[in-house]
């Protein structure tokens, strides 16, 4: 395995794609072997902004040497990036959000042969918070638990990835799959629910917070991410970590115990 890790990131020239090049650049702990756009993207062909001397490609071609597969493509350029990673027989890495069941189906099916990561979330901090939920959401089961999550008026999900996670925790914490409302919703609660509240404003990079509500307390567990940087850098770290692991499903409550 190669010290530094060979990345061929799919996504090059999205706002995630674009933050992971200019980490990778500037702490240089990563080497970014192939930067992919969509095909025919008006970015093709044109020079990488933060890795001097390579330009955007359509498809990545087979000379290439890579030891990661990383995907900020979302739910349309997810399936390419898998299945690059699956012909290569590489480690593949997943920031995308708002994948379909057949999507997820073929990551679990592909995890038999490769590792795969999928994150809604690369920050490490947010790894911690859904610790600190799901531990929450035990010790208080009968507490009323509200996720509220807002981003950039760009977003394309709702609720977003990371919403769902923290809602995922809330469920392994009580052990039991809860009935979910929201993001609309009107009436009085149901009992056992747990709400989504959806935020979409400006050019807010991520905000989440868990609320667990009883009688005459309430306890807020937040989380604020000011820069994508945080998950570019989270993404590296990703990449690096399953480089040459062995074949199975990893997320980044994986990387967070090395
Ligand atoms: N895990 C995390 O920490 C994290 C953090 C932020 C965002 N995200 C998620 O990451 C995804 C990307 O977010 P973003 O804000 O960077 O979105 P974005 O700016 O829209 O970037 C996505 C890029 O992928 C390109 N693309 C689409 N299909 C492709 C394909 N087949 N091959 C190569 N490139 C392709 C798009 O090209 P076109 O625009 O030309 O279609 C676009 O440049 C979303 O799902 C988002 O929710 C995850």
């Amino acid at each position: 395995m190669a010290t530094t890790t060979r990345i061929l990131l799919f996504g090059a020239a999205g706002r995630m794609g674009e933050a992971i090049m200019r980490l990778a650049g500037a702490e240089g702990r990563a080497h970014i072997a192939a930067a992919i756009v969509r095909s025919g993207s008006p970015s093709a062909g044109l020079a990488c902004a933060f890795a001097p001397g390579s330009s955007y490609l359509q498809a990545l071609p087979t000379d290439v040497v890579g030891d990661v597969v990383l995907d900020v493509t979302g739910a349309n350029g997810f399936d390419d990036a898998l299945a690059a990673a699956c012909a290569r027989g590489i480690g593949f890495v997943s920031g995308s959000t708002g994948l379909s069941t057949t999507q997820l189906a073929a990551l679990d099916a592909a995890s038999r042969r490769i590792p795969v990561l999928l994150a809604a979330n690369f920050s490490l901090g947010i790894a911690v918070l859904t610790r600190l939920v799901a531990q929450a959401a035990r010790s208080l089961p009968d507490w009323d638990v509200e996720i509220v999550e807002a981003h950039h008026r760009l977003k394309r999900d709702a609720p977003s990835g990371t919403a769902l996670l923290l809602g995922d925790a809330v469920g392994q914490g009580r052990q039991a799959a809860l009935p979910v409302a929201g993001p609309a919703r009107c009436g009085p609660r149901g009992k056992g629910e747990l709400g989504y509240a959806v935020i979409r404003a400006g050019d807010i990079v991520g905000e989440h917070s868990v609320w667990l509500a009883g009688d005459g307390e309430r306890i807020e567990l937040a989380h604020r991410a000011t820069s994508r940087d945080v998950f570019a850098r989270g993404a590296l770290v990703a990449a690096a970590w399953i480089a040459g692991r062995t074949p199975g499903r990893y997320a980044m409550d994986d990387v967070l115990d090395v």
